[in-house]
């Protein structure tokens, strides 16, 4: 494809003055990284494009929160749902910096236990895991200590 014709496609969503463009989460996930982040919750102006192209994700969704910069706990947050997800950083129309997202060692909260008899899902207490493998993923329950794969994961 021509640079020209790939730089018409980014600009489907405008582009920002400051804040942070989380580009690269898969389609299906978009609305589950914009609750995990709590952007339904904050007042700053966002842009979201989803089902975009890309060659490594099929179908993509691009995020754009202005006047927002995150703290490095909160956006691994979302490395369960978008592991691939790249941050960039932008002062002035410029990209300053690139992140990508690190899976943590601890999950708490997000993600549901897969044990049914567990005590998490049975009275209202926070989940917590020990991330015991990263790829693909295994979470260790604090309290019934069962594991979750990466196949039983359903978000909360
Ligand atoms: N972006 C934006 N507003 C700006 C500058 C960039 O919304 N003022 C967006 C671009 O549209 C792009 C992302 O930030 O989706 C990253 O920009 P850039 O690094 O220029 O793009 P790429 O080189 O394609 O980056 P990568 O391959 O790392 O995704
Ligand atoms: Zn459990």
């Amino acid at each position: 494809m021509k640079d020209s014709m790939k730089k018409k496609l980014k600009l489907k969503v405008s582009a920002i003055k400051e804040g942070t463009v989380i580009d690269h989460i898969p389609a299906k996930n978009l609305f589950k990284v914009i609750s995990i982040l709590g952007l339904n919750k904050i007042e700053n102006q966002i842009t979201f494009g989803t089902n975009l192209e890309s060659s490594k994700l099929g179908r993509k969704a691009i995020i754009k929160v202005s006047n927002k910069f995150f703290k490095d706990n909160e956006i691994n947050k979302i490395a369960l749902i978008a592991p691939h997800a790249k941050l960039n950083i932008i002062r002035d129309y410029e990209v300053v910096e690139k992140r990508i997202v690190e899976t943590p060692d601890t999950i708490r909260g997000i993600v549901k236990c897969f044990n049914p008899k567990c005590i998490t899902n049975n009275e209202t207490i926070r989940t917590n895991f020990k991330v015991v493998e990263k790829d693909p993923l295994a979470l260790k329950c604090y309290y019934c200590e069962k594991i979750t794969t990466e196949e039983q994961i359903r978000v909360l």
